[in-house]
Formats: C-alpha cells, structure tokens, sequence
C-alpha cells in the first residue's frame, strides 16, 4: 500500500526570506490560493509577530484560504505564540509551528543559554501552544550539527508535551543523504513515543543537495515534506516543491511505497506566479520547471525525441500543466479565442477583467505581429504584479545615441497632478530614473536590473524585472513592453508604487515623495 507523503509549503515563510521577495498582502493571498488549487497539504505563511503586515497576510490567508493547513512560525516566547493563534484562528484547520535549536553552535553562541534550560523552553512552549490548538509542530533547528542523544532527549519531551508534528531541519544545507537518512532512522529507533508524531523534514540547499535529502528521508520513515516553490529560500533556497513531487511521481517504479496528493498540473502556473510576484526569474536549467528543462539542442537528441519522445524526456511539459501545442493570436483574434486560450493557461477572468485584458492585448497585437501564450502570460503577470499606483506614467521621452548626451523627459500623474521632469544620465534608462527621483523625491538603489525577451523575433516583448533599495526596504519591480526603455521605467514605477505603499501599510513614516 502507498503511504502518502504530505507537503509543507514554506514558500511564504522560508521563501520570503529570499533577499528581495518581499511580497505585499495581496500578492501572498494570491499565492496562498494558488497553493490550495496546488493541493498542498499544509502552507506556512509567515511570522506574525514580526510586524503588523505580516501578521495582517497571515490572518487574511487564513480566514480566506480554504482546504489545506494553515500555519505560521513562532519563537518559543507566548508573545510569538499568542500572535500566530491570533493570526491563524480563522482557518479550517490551524496549526502552531514552534521552533528552537538543539545544535551546540547554536545553543552557546546564539542562544547562549544552558541545554537543559532550552529543552524546558521547548516543552513549556509547546504546552502553551497547546492550550490554544491540537495541531502543534515543533522543529529542531541545526538539527544536522546537533548532538543526537540531546536531540532524542527533547524529542520524547516535546512529544510528551502534546507536539504532533516533529520537524528535522538540514537548517545550513550541511547534511548528505546517506547520513541524514540514518540521522532520520535512528531518530525514530531511539525515541520511544515517536509513534505519537510525524516525522517531518526541512532541507536548505547549500550544498545542493536538499531534495535528495528530502527524498531519502521519506525512505527512512519521514512523512511530510516541507519544500518551497522554485527551490527559493533563505540562501541557497530550499528543497523544490516540484522536484519533490514530480520525482516521486516520475520515478513510481523506485518510490511505489509513496505518494503525494498535490495536482501536479498545477505545477507550472504556481512557478511562473511565484517568480512574477516576487520578482526571482526561474533559472533556465532548473531542474522540472525551467525553460530548458523541455528544450532539446543537440542533432542526436532531436533526432531520437522526433523518432520516441521518451529517447531523452523524461518529464513532459503536460505533465505540470506546460504548455502544449499553441495557438498563435493576432491583433485580428477576436474575444472568443483569446478568452480560450487564458482559460487552456488556467486563468478565469471575469466581464470587466477580460475587457481590460483585451485591451492591452489589443495594444500588443498592434505592436507585435503574432502573440504567442508567453505573451499573454506576461501580461498577465503584469497584472498580478499590480499595485494601485500613487505615480502612473503618462509619457516618457529619451535620447540616446553614440555620440549624443543620453537624456530623459519624463511626465507623471499623482492623484490628478501632473509633474514633468528632465534629467542627464549614463544612458537613457538612468536619465530617466533620475528624473522619476527628482518628482518622486526619493531615490531608491538599484541593486539588480534583469532583461529577457519573452518570446523569440525582434518585436518580442521585453520583460524587466529589478530590485531597489530604500532605506531598509528592499522592493521587486517589474514592467513589460516591446520597448525595453518603456519596460525598464514601468519596472522602476512599479518598485516605487510597492515602496509608498508599503510605507503606508506598515504605518512607517512616509518616503519624502509622498509627503501629502
Ligand atoms: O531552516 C530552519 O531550520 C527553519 C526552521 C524555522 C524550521 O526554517
Ligand atoms: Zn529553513
């Protein structure tokens, strides 16, 4: 008999700790209800008590998003505890995650606290949790560098306590498999009331080898998985959700003791949401999901995939809900076959939506010849990207050339004020960052600035997604366009938009550029 395997969704907590993926309240509930169409079986969506934004995404994920569990993190402090009860309460079925080390490195030198003082920690948080729900899991953080015996010890009390979960976290990406199996195994061996929790894991990538770690462990008794979309994460990232699942699937003849409940064709439109809305571009080679992973270069490998398919692919792009043969639109596709084609890619957009929609579709049909799905779902994911504007673009001008001054003339609409701008640069798209600043009044760093076409052909739509720094906040923005000036402003302004609101939303002192 198949014994499933659940999976823990830690995009919105681990994943958000990405550098730069920060991800407003809107954008997390998006992702949140694509992960219930996912059928992930748990989603952990942040932690509340870092600050009142935070703990507004978390209750609003839980009181909106319905059929899987719904978690967040807490410290092993009440304040930590009572704020994730209070965010989480709402949901269909709630769940305390608490967590606290049991590596010697963490305990003496972060901690600084006696061993026996934190185990005591660990039980009373975990009674205290308690009192609130029955769904309690606790995790050993640095569990790989932490010293066994000591770790069982906390395992049985944490048990004991009411923990019905117990998660084994590779926290630093240092485990490799063979040992972190064993590590797993003798876990369950040494700890007399094991039977009483499920056995869960959590592994970084630092060196690689999260999923194979993952993967060993569900062979040597874990039962929930914790992974997070497109292997994003604090450093390194996490394991991939995709890999994950589609490992276990593809490989049935090695894995048949287990399975997963999650749509894996829902797979492909988690990633490229989750790459939109938090600005982090899928690797072309990344492994089940990237654009390469169905792309065959090689004459030898063309010629075998032309005769049998299954020459040299394993995966088809179907199997995750990919892309499959494609229309192209035009200019001249009426409402019927657009409107077909978004519903093929999943999306259902309602009267007024699609009226919007197809106007801009309209807009790029008469700029590109022949629109491809890539397309569409650029402009799609422009919208999701979306941030009610404070500044809007309402004309843009720019001079460049090999042997002119690169310059900007830039028009913006606040409210119903209009402010034109003009300003010198190293090349047009500074200059006319340099004269959004002087309107907006705040000048953010740009820390990264990515380009890609988002189809083939010279008229493709230019897609930009980049990072910018103000103060302490670090925003994502994004722009498409066929022209890449236009594409990298609308980034720009889109970064601006999230910044002011942000501001807003965490009741942070204004930027100067939004001092009315
Ligand atoms: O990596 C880690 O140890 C964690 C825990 C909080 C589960 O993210
Ligand atoms: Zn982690």
């Amino acid at each position: 008999m198949s014994e499933k395997v659940m999976i823990f969704d830690s995009t919105l907590r681990d994943g958000e700790q990405t550098p730069g993926a920060r991800l407003n309240l809107e954008e997390k509930l998006k992702i949140a209800k694509q992960l219930a169409k996912l059928n992930v079986d748990i989603i952990e969506c942040g932690f509340p008590v870092s600050s009142p934004g935070e703990f507004m995404a978390v209750q609003t994920i839980a009181k909106q998003v319905k059929g899987p569990i719904i978690t967040a993190l807490a410290r092993t402090v009440q304040a930590d505890i009572d704020a994730v009860w209070e965010a989480i309460k709402y949901a269909e079925r709630p769940r305390i995650h608490t967590f606290l080390a049991s590596s010697e490195i963490h305990m003496k030198h972060k901690l600084r606290k006696d061993p026996e003082v934190l185990l005591e920690m660990a039980v009373e948080a975990v009674k205290y949790a308690k009192n609130y729900t029955s769904d309690v899991q606790y995790s050993l953080e640095d569990a790989t560098r932490s010293e066994l015996g000591y770790m069982c010890r906390v395992i049985e009390a944490v048990i004991k306590a009411g923990a019905t979960v117990i998660n084994i976290p590779d926290t630093v990406g240092y485990a490799v498999p063979e040992q972190y199996g064993q590590l797993i195994s003798e876990i369950i061996r040494r700890v007399p009331n094991i039977d009483r929790a499920t056995i869960s894991v959590h592994c970084h990538d630092d060196l690689g080898l999260a999923v194979a770690n993952s993967l060993i462990a569900v062979q040597n008794g874990a039962r929930q998985v914790e992974c997070n979309v497109n292997g994003i994460g604090e450093r390194a990232g996490n394991a991939a959700l995709e890999e994950i699942v589609v490992g276990l699937l593809v490989r049935q003849d090695y894995f048949s003791q287990f399975h997963t409940e999650v749509n894996q064709k829902e797979i492909y439109k988690t990633s490229r949401l989750v790459s939109s809305l938090t600005g982090i571009p899928v690797p072309v080679n990344k492994a089940v999901i990237g654009m390469n992973a169905f792309a065959h270069s090689s004459g030898i490998h063309q010629d075998g995939i032309l005769k049998n398919m299954s020459t040299y692919e394993i995966i088809s792009a179907e199997l995750i809900g990919g892309k499959a043969a494609q229309m192209v639109l035009t200019a001249r596709s009426g409402r019927h076959a657009v409107r077909h084609e978004l519903q093929e890619m999943g999306f259902q957009l309602n009267e007024s939506e699609f009226e919007e929609f197809f106007t801009e579709f309209l807009v790029l049909g008469d700029k590109k010849k022949e629109v491809f799905r890539e397309d569409l779902e650029a402009l799609m994911a422009d919208r999701l990207a979306y941030t009610a504007p404070t500044y809007t673009l309402e004309y843009l001008q720019t001079v460049s050339g090999s042997k002119s001054i690169p310059a900007a003339v830039v028009k913006l609409k606040k409210d119903e004020q209009i402010f034109v701008e003009t300003d010198f640069g190293a090349g047009p798209i500074d200059a006319a960052y340099n004269a959004i600043d002087k309107i907006t009044g705040i000048s953010p760093r740009l820390e990264t600035y990515n380009l890609r076409g988002v189809t083939e052909g010279r008229d493709a739509l230019g897609e930009v997604s980049i990072m910018i720094k103000y103060q302490d906040k670090t925003i994502v923005g994004r722009g498409t366009s066929t022209d890449v000036i236009e594409a990298s402003i609308k980034a720009y302004l889109n970064g601006i938009n999230k910044l002011l609101s942000l501001s807003k939303v965490n009741g942070n002192s204004s930027p100067p550029g939004d001092s009315e």
